[in-house]
């Protein structure tokens, strides 16, 4: 029996400096996937770099905005110069606004557009030729209970992350016969730096832990953990959906 069915694939994941994308890539690495760390922030980056080597992992870093054609377009041809190609891809890398719709300027809107639905078009543009013709692939788009539901100040966000997960159930069809399922995980409050707003102001924490009705914020690691699974062979049939991991907040 192979122990680590995953070994030796290569994993690109964008949003790797930190939070769910540092959790997710220490996952797989562990498992034995070479994965790919793409950000702008070399340092951070170097971070998550060097917890992968602590696991015995293999990394390489790729410094692009994914938000922007250009830089992607570079970012496919460094990806595809050391490895050929990938076999999973996780578009992680994300922004949050909270503004009233009317506080909005367009340029603001357009930026948590670009950066959390267009970056996954652009990505998935650059590397899907490259993962077909293989019978295994994976795609993990990284959605959000805001994908489902909304609170006040999430225009922005709410309506990048539910159409992300339109892009997710389209693609999960397109590329279905050939074994790349294409998935969301929608992940409810975690204790990441996107959340700092919220995590540094004890009411608005109170208010959302009182919203989770298992009482907690979610850990990165428990997110890493799901991406891993989605990545495994036994996984095959899951395609086209969207996995909840929020401590019960949608239930509710
Ligand atoms: N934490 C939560 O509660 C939660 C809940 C639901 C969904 N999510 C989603 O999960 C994803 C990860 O969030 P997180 O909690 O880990 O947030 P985070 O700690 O703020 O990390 C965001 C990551 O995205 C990267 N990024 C943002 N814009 C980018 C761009 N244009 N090009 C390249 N990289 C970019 C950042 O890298 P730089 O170093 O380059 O800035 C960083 O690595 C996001 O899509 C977020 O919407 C999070």
């Amino acid at each position: 029996m192979n122990e680590q069915p995953l070994q030796g694939k290569v994993a690109v994941i964008t949003g790797a400096s930190r939070g769910l994308g540092r959790a997710m890539a220490l996952a797989l690495a562990e498992a034995g996937i070479r994965v790919a760390l793409v950000g702008r922030d070399e340092a951070k980056l170097a971070e998550t770099a060097q917890g992968i080597s602590a696991l015995g992992g293999e990394h390489a870093i790729f410094l692009a905005d994914v938000s922007r054609e250009e830089p992607v377009d570079q970012l496919k041809a460094a990806i595809h110069d050391r490895y050929g190609s990938c076999d999973i891809l996780i578009n992680n890398a994300g922004i949050n606004l909270r503004k009233n719709i009317t506080d909005f300027t367009l340029a603001e809107w357009n930026s948590v557009i670009d950066a959390n639905l267009t970056s996954v078009f652009l990505m998935c543009r650059a590397f899907v030729p490259g993962m077909k013709g293989k019978g295994y692939g994976r795609i993990i788009n990284m959605t959000s209970i805001m994908s489902h539901i909304s609170l006040p100040g999430r225009a922005a966000y709410s309506s990048s992350k539910a159409a992300l997960l339109g892009l997710t159930r389209a693609l999960a069809l397109e590329l279905a016969s050939e074994g790349i399922t294409v998935n969301g995980i929608s992940p409810g409050p975690v204790a990441t730096e996107i959340n700092t707003a919220i995590l540094n102001n004890p009411e608005a924490n109170a208010q959302f832990v009182a919203k989770i009705p298992v009482g907690r914020w979610g850990l990165p690691e428990e997110i890493g953990k799901l991406a891993l699974y989605l990545c495994q062979p036994e996984a095959g049939f899951i395609t086209g959906t969207d996995i909840l991991i929020d401590g019960g907040w949608c239930a509710a």
